[in-house]
């Protein structure tokens, strides 16, 4: 791992993750590969930006001209596949470019990689490929994939065919899966940066049904940590769990933001639930623990305070995220709930 090709760099993961391969090793080179679509920010990254080491080159991941440009003049060994379409109201209101991101992008990345050649080609994917969990139970790596969504539906498309590529052309990929990830610069769709910033500007929380829907949350850095890990010991043709078993019930995560930033529960508002909702995701991280030795440092209440935290300090960001195109997106995921 010497030169790594990082898809998606400028968004909410895969910024983490530069900041963590360039803080952690002096020798390597990093480009970072992004549409710039509105997910991705190059504020996330103003604080390496001037870095030596670190290279930003605007490119879509479904442009295979432009894909092979940025392989062969960097001379990439390693790359680490994160650009997607990754927001599953989104994908409800308009799965057409999750396709095309998702399945079509990751065969091009998959494509060049096979041609010329890399070490390594890390897939990043998520645990919604599972499908949802009853009240108990863990997702293994063994579980079956049953999407629910038009994004899962696609994660696992592209999952499906990074391991294709592996069996049929033994292009080394390995692919992860991870649970529900926070921390700092998370786009403020996802319910916990949305929650914080709403409750910040007296705003009012929506929560989706019942608000008894349970997620499992990793913090991004240990998120990082553990791709850090499958990049340079993972098996080849391999998928490993991430988690940080960790369940909340979303409810108890709205009422835990409340509590931080001093704000009442009357901003709750339930809404009408989001179609096909995903009662439950529980991860089994057994297999990289045992294989690989990982397991998450963070504990996640004081992760979530230092999030909380950071997103108060850092309201001229937010406040020029959410503004323009957000607007439009809140209103038409929000309005006539
Ligand atoms: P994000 O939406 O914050 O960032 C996605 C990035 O990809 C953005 O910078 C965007 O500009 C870029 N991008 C989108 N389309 C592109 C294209 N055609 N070409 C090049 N770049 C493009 O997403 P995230 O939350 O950082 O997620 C990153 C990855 O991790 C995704 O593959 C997602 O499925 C996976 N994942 C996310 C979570 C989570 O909780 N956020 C959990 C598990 C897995
Ligand atoms: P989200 O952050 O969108 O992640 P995912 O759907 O990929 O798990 O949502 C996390 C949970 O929070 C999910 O059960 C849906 C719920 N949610 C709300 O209740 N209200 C909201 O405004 C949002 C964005 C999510």
């Amino acid at each position: 791992m010497k030169n790594v090709l990082v898809t998606g760099g400028a968004g909410f993961i895969g910024s983490s993750f530069i900041r963590f391969l360039l803080a952690k090793y002096e020798g390597l080179t990093v480009v970072n590969y992004d549409l710039l679509t509105y997910a991705g920010n190059l504020e996330n990254l103003k604080e390496i930006a001037h870095d030596p080491r670190y290279r930003f080159v605007k490119g879509d991941i479904c442009d295979r001209a432009a894909v092979d440009a940025v392989l062969t003049s960097n001379e990439i060994d390693t790359i680490v596949h994160f650009a997607a379409e990754s927001h599953v109201d989104r994908s409800i209101l308009e799965a057409g470019v999750f396709v095309r991101t998702n399945v079509l992008g990751t065969q091009v990345m998959l494509d060049a990689a096979k041609d010329t050649g890399v070490e390594r080609f890390v897939h990043i994917s998520t645990d919604e490929v599972y499908g949802s969990l009853g009240t108990t139970g863990k997702f293994t790596e063994d579980t079956p994939l049953h999407p629910n969504s038009p994004y899962s539906a696609s994660k696992a498309g592209s999952d499906m065919l990074a391991l294709a590529y592996h069996h049929t052309f033994g292009l080394p990929v390995v692919v992860t899966r991870c649970s529900n990830n926070y921390g700092p610069y998370q786009f403020p769709e996802k319910l916990i940066p949305l929650m914080i910033i709403n409750a910040m500007n007296d705003k009012p929380l929506p929560v989706y049904g019942d608000g008894m829907n349970v997620r499992d949350w990793l913090h991004v850095e240990d998120h990082c940590s553990a791709i850090d890990i499958v990049a340079r010991e993972g098996r080849p043709g391999e998928v490993y769990n991430i988690g940080g078993n960790n369940e909340w019930r979303n409810i108890d995560i709205v009422k835990l933001i409340l509590e931080e930033l001093h704000k009442p529960e009357s901003l709750i508002t339930y809404v009408n639930d989001r179609p096909g909702h995903d009662k439950r995701y529980a991860m089994d991280a057994g297999k990289i623990l045992v294989e690989l030795g990982w397991k998450p440092a963070h504990t996640f209440e004081r992760g979530l305070h230092d999030t909380i935290a950071w997103y108060c300090e850092n309201t001229a960001l937010w406040s020029r995220v959410v503004s323009g195109a957000y607007q439009e997106y809140y209103r038409r995921q929000y309005e006539n709930r």
